[in-house]
């Protein structure tokens, strides 16, 4: 049974699936950093001596010490350059993305193994899982040796490079003696003071007061910090498609409360129309035994799917209804939909989608939120400026529309947005590798701030779709078509 079940193909997926955990470590001691910055400002003491012979001027020129060895100094700016080039952080962070990834494989496999004791009794579905944890354990042991030889790499590296360092060091002070203006000396100086600073800046920016965020709700305290990814993985789509969403369902029929969902935006980036489950992480991460529910057999159409930002709650989906400026609520017990439209100046089609100041990210007029009290709509109109107002979603069927709050938040200006305890979080593009939650409304008080502080670290450059899943605690991401999730810290 197990053959016909499971082919080569299935290996190959799991391999092609690396599910790493990725953190950021200072790279280089600080004099290894010193190497490749020294300066190439020579001045050499002259003399002169003028005379007049006849009609012709002759400057003699005589200079008091030896020449200055310019080649060596050349030299030494090489090997400096290529010790850089051999260390880079990216190398010595893949140590550690490799460690994690290693903890993480572990940690699955451990529950997989519960999973599997839990499960002994259904023959079938027990085969199934021998059969993953199988392929998980190959996985952490590819992890492992190619563990083991990066270290040893890396080993070999550093020895090299240390041999390497301690030759350009004998060589500058060689040098040194030719500097006689000590411009060398200063400019090292100088260097040293800048590190200095960059240093002491890092310090003030990790120990700046944490951000006054409202007060404590749902007993979780104040939001501090996000850590992570915890998870880091593409789906069975591989990076085909940049735009999409994931998460579990915010408040789950009993016995679906591991079941994972993923909606990938297969026509246009904007379009879908089924909704696919798996009935774990590791099989969603691995690809395999996902059910598919169809809204509709065409895309889009009446009521499909438009843009990423849905969720989904009491096994229903939330979404922004294809071409209209309505909520869709699909059953995905009954297969049905139905709807509640939003105010006729509300934002759809790409009118007033997230975004920053470079590039907008399209179709994400609608953005569907869960927390611990159930659903939101977060959109803008134009009545509204175009700054973002929260809709409480009843879930009632059909839905209906509660509570409307207004913010003075340009939805522009937003990457996207999450709630938390009945709390409107904003994050926005600061580059390439962070995005900072910087924007807060609390829906009890009104209260708004602009000033939180709170950096998540991102793998992809853009992110699509932003949730936070009130049973862990996690945010789920959508990010140019890696799913991620972060764990929110609570003081
Ligand atoms: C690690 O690799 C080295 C050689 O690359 C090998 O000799 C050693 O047995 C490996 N260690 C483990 C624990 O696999
Ligand atoms: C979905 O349909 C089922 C069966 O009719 C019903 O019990 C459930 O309340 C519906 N869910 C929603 C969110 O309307």
């Amino acid at each position: 049974m197990k053959k016909s079940l499971f082919h080569n193909n299935d290996i190959k997926t799991l391999l092609l699936l690396p599910n790493i955990v990725y953190y950021e470590v200072p790279f280089l001691p600080s004099d290894m950093g010193q190497s490749n910055i020294f300066i190439l400002l020579i001045l050499i003491p002259l003399t002169f001596t003028q005379s007049v012979k006849g009609k012709v001027c002759v400057c003699d020129l005589k200079n008091s010490d030896p020449a200055f060895p310019m080649n060596k100094l050349m030299k030494v700016e090489t090997s400096a350059l290529q010790c850089t080039g051999t260390i880079t952080s990216q190398k010595m962070t893949e140590l550690d993305r490799l460690v994690l990834g290693l903890q993480q494989r572990i940690k699955q496999l451990e529950d997989n193994v519960v999973m599997l004791e839990k499960e002994d009794d259904r023959n079938l579905y027990g085969a199934v899982s021998l059969r993953i944890i199988e392929l998980e354990i190959a996985e952490i042991q590819g992890l492992f040796n190619k563990l083991n030889s990066t270290t040893t790499n890396y080993q070999h590296l550093s020895l090299q490079t240390a041999a390497q360092l301690d030759d350009m060091k004998d060589t500058m002070e060689e040098l040194e003696k030719f500097d006689n203006m000590q411009v060398i000396k200063k400019e090292r100086e100088n260097q040293r003071i800048k590190r200095e600073l960059e240093q002491c800046k890092e310090e003030i920016k990790a120990t700046a007061p944490p951000p006054t965020v409202p007060p404590a709700r749902c007993g979780l305290g104040r939001m501090v910090s996000v850590v992570g990814p915890r998870t880091y993985s593409l789906t069975v789509y591989s990076t085909s498609y940049p735009y999409g969403a994931w998460g579990r369902d915010a408040n789950p029929a009993r016995g679906d409360e591991n079941k994972y969902w993923l909606v990938v935006l297969l026509l246009s980036n904007v379009y879908g129309h089924f909704v696919r489950q798996y009935n774990t992480l590791s099989t969603l991460l691995i690809g395999i035994g996902q059910t598919d529910t169809y809204i509709s057999s065409s895309n889009p159409t009446t009521n499909t799917i438009q843009g990423p930002n849905m969720v989904m709650y009491g096994n229903a989906l939330y979404y922004n209804c294809y071409n209209t400026y309505s909520v869709c609520q699909f059953n995905m017990t009954t297969r049905s939909v139905s709807t509640v439209a939003l105010p006729k100046d509300a934002g759809y089609n790409n009118k007033l989608p997230f975004g920053h100041l470079a590039a907008a990210y399209s179709y994400t007029d609608m953005d569907f939120a869960t927390d611990e009290s159930g659903v939101y709509v977060i959109y803008a109109s134009t009545s509204n400026f175009g700054n973002v107002i929260i809709t409480k979603v009843q879930t009632s069927n059909p839905p209906v529309l509660g509570q409307t709050w207004t913010t003075s938040l340009y939805k522009g200006t937003v990457t996207n947005t999450f709630m938390v305890c009945g709390v409107l979080y904003a994050t926005r593009y600061l580059d390439k590798e962070t995005e900072e939650i910087f924007y807060s409304y609390d829906t009890k008080t009104k209260e708004e701030r602009f000033d939180l502080k709170i950096n998540i670290k991102k793998m992809q450059t853009n992110i699509q779709f932003l949730n936070y899943d009130p049973r862990d605690h996690l945010l789920y991401v959508y990010s140019d078509a890696y799913i991620l999730t972060y764990e929110l810290i609570f003081q």
